[in-house]
C-alpha cells in the first residue's frame, strides 16, 4: 500500500480545468497548490507594461532572468488564489487580461525564459506535498512525480469555459475572439521545440468534455485513491 503521492502534476491545455482541479486537490490533501502558468503570465505582463515587444526574444529572456516573481497567500478576498507579486507590485488580475492571454505563449516558447522559470518551479516541486499545474510539469519539470494527470477537453468547451470566467469577472469579451486566441495558443504551446504541451508517457489522461468540475474532481480523487492502493 503506497502513501499519498507527494508530488502530483496536472498538465493540459488552456481552459482544461487544471487550475480549478489543482486547487481542489491541493485543499483536499493539504498540499501546496502551485500554478506555473502564473510565472509565464507575469513575464508577459512585465514585458507589455515596460514597452518590451514580446517578439524581442533577447529582451524578454533577460527580463525573465531579472524580474522578481513571487506568489504569496491571498491578502484580498476577491476570488484570488494567491497574491501574484511582480517586483513587489500586486499584479494578480493584470496577468489575466486578454492582452496577456494573447502574448503569453510567445514568451513561454523562449528557451531562456523556460530555463529561468523552470529552475524555480523544480526547486519548489521537489519540496514535496505539492500539486503543480502547467504544460510540461510531468514531462520536463518533475519527471519523477509520483502521480501525473493530464486534463483534456475540446477547444469549443474550453473557449466556452474561459468566456464564462471572463464574463463573470465583468470583462467585455467575445466568444469568437476567445476561441481564436485559444486556437493560436494551442498551436504555439503544442508545436514549440522546447517542452511542447503533451501528456507524459506515464500520465493518466482525463477527458473533461461534458463533465462539470465536481465530476472531474471525483474522477481525479479516484485516480489518487487508485494510486494509493497500488
Ligand atoms: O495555464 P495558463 O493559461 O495560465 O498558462 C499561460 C501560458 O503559459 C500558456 O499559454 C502556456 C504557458 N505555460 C507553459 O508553457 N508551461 C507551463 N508549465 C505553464 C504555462
Amino acid at each position: 500500500m503506497k502513501s499519498d503521492p507527494v508530488i502530483i502534476t496536472i498538465d493540459g491545455p488552456a481552459g482544461s480545468g487544471k487550475s480549478t482541479i489543482g486547487k481542489l486537490v491541493a485543499e483536499e490533501l493539504d498540499y501546496l497548490y502551485f500554478d506555473t502558468g502564473v510565472m509565464y503570465r507575469a513575464v508577459a505582463f512585465a514585458a507589455i507594461s515596460t514597452g518590451i515587444n514580446t517578439r524581442d526574444e533577447e529582451s524578454v529572456s533577460h527580463l525573465a532572468e531579472v524580474v522578481g516573481i513571487d506568489l504569496k497567500p491571498p491578502t484580498v478576498k476577491d476570488g484570488r488564489d494567491n497574491d501574484v507579486l511582480l517586483d513587489d507590485k500586486d499584479v494578480t488580475w493584470e496577468i489575466r487580461s486578454p492582452s496577456v492571454d494573447a502574448n503569453v505563449s510567445i514568451v513561454a516558447a523562449y528557451p531562456e525564459v523556460r530555463r529561468a522559470l523552470g529552475e524555480k518551479q523544480r526547486q519548489i516541486g521537489l519540496q514535496g506535498k505539492v500539486v503543480m499545474v502547467g504544460r510540461d510539469i510531468g514531462t520536463v519539470i518533475l519527471p519523477e512525480a509520483d502521480l501525473k494527470i493530464y486534463l483534456d477537453a475540446s477547444i469549443e468547451e474550453r473557449a466556452n469555459r474561459r468566456y464564462q470566467e471572463l464574463i463573470n469577472r465583468g470583462e467585455e469579451v467575445e466568444y469568437e475572439s476567445i476561441l481564436s486566441t485559444l486556437r493560436e495558443r494551442d498551436r504555439i504551446d503544442s508545436t514549440r521545440e522546447i517542452a511542447p504541451l503533451k501528456p507524459a508517457g506515464d500520465a493518466v489522461v482525463v477527458d473533461t468534455d461534458r463533465l462539470n468540475i465536481q465530476e472531474v474532481f471525483t474522477k481525479v480523487l479516484e485516480i489518487i485513491k487508485g494510486h494509493r492502493a497500488k
